[in-house]
């Protein structure tokens, strides 16, 4: 028997007393939130894309004000994008508002302003994923369907033993088989909550699970083990790129010669020394970068720099330019020479002030 079949088979062994001990649980200490106190589906889907990636306690003056605003499917659609995105802002993650704003115009042009109560339909809607089609589904109209966040797969993963960490294809799905094996059975929506709010209060991550307060604490397949902690396995770090850069230092009596960096990408937005990606001779790569007229001197330094998915090495060049400058190089909005005391003001990457530091 493979492992993820023993898994399946205990989750059957095991599925009538873990449903009613987590639903008898729930009933009883579950928190009095704003979207637990309302049936309207409107207001339970905009809880679940508030509520990810954000902390319940802060969701709640957004999602009140965020209904007050817009109290119904219709008046979200009619808004204005700017307006939505306006009471959106401090949740960050713009992209749920404006995937929130598209699919409430896709509710009223195609289902009569009213969410589909119908999983296949709802996955079909801008920003609804598995996660989302699963929630308001069973929460909103109390179908079996089922959904895994990270509260959930860590209450799995130590409940049944479930090595791997997240990421990894065969132990995510096999942590859906279970939850959907699991949904099936009265108050699929309550169900669902559950086990996230057990997650979220009690089947805490890492050094302090809560284990004397958990219903499920005689099934637990980790607490018999002593396995609590170990489970789930941290998350692979992502495998870091290599970037070197050839980094340009003009210096004009005082001053020194800054970039802005078009608003996408690694460091979008911030003020840095003009740089490109290295070539087999760098300062070629910085008369590329900055034109003919740019004068590129012999490596003065490298510095290293450690970010969180690259290894950067940058390789600073003098450059003389002439003070009135053309237009900005190729991935830069704009470039100025900026004295010393203006550079504390800007937004500037820990890199570039490294790079100014020894250059
Ligand atoms: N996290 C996201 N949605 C939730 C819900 N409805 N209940 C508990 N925790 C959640």
């Amino acid at each position: 028997m493979t492992n993820s079949q023993a898994v399946l088979t205990q989750v059957r062994a095991n599925k009538r007393s873990l449903r009613a001990g987590l639903l008898r649980w729930f009933d009883h200490v579950k928190r009095d939130l704003p979207w637990r106190r309302t049936q309207d589906p409107y207001a339970i889907w905009l809880s679940e894309i508030m509520l990810q990636q954000t902390q319940v306690d802060r969701v709640v003056p957004y999602f009140e004000r965020f209904l007050a605003r817009f109290p119904t499917v219709k008046d979200l659609a009619r808004a204005p994008l700017d307006e939505v995105l306006a009471e959106w802002k401090g949740l960050g993650y713009y992209s749920r508002a404006r995937n929130l704003h598209a699919a409430a115009k896709t509710i009223v042009a195609e289902h009569r302003a009213k969410l589909p109560a119908d999983h296949a339909a709802l996955l079909a809607l801008p920003g609804f994923g598995r996660y989302t089609a699963g929630a308001v589904a069973s929460i909103a109209f109390g179908l079996k369907t089922p959904l895994v966040d990270g509260n959930v797969a860590r209450v799995f993963a130590r409940l049944f033993v479930i090595e791997g960490a997240a990421g990894d294809t065969q132990r995510d799905e096999l942590l859906w088989s279970v939850a959907e094996r699991l949904v099936e059975g009265e108050r699929p929506g309550d169900f669902n909550q559950a086990l996230m709010e057990l997650g979220a209060t009690v089947c805490i991550p890492n050094t302090a699970p809560l284990c004397l307060l958990c219903p499920l604490a005689k099934q637990c397949g980790a607490l018999h083990a002593g396995r609590v902690t170990e489970l789930p396995a941290p998350k692979k770090a992502a495998a870091r790129k290599s970037l070197a850069l050839a980094v340009a230092v003009a210096r004009r009596k005082s001053s020194v010669l800054l970039a802005r960096r078009v608003d996408t990408g690694l460091f979008g937005g911030l003020w840095e020394l003009p740089s490109t990606e290295l070539g087999a001779d760098g300062a070629a790569s910085l008369t590329g970068l900055l034109g003919a007229r740019a004068k590129v001197g012999a490596e003065l330094e490298v510095v290293e720099r450690t970010l969180t998915h690259r290894d950067l090495t940058l390789h600073l060049f003098p450059v003389t330019l002439p003070e009135k400058l053309t237009a900005p190089p190729a991935g830069y909005t704009d470039w100025r020479w900026f004295e010393p005391a203006e550079v504390e003001g800007l937004g500037i990457s820990s890199a570039t002030r490294a790079a100014l530091d020894v250059a």
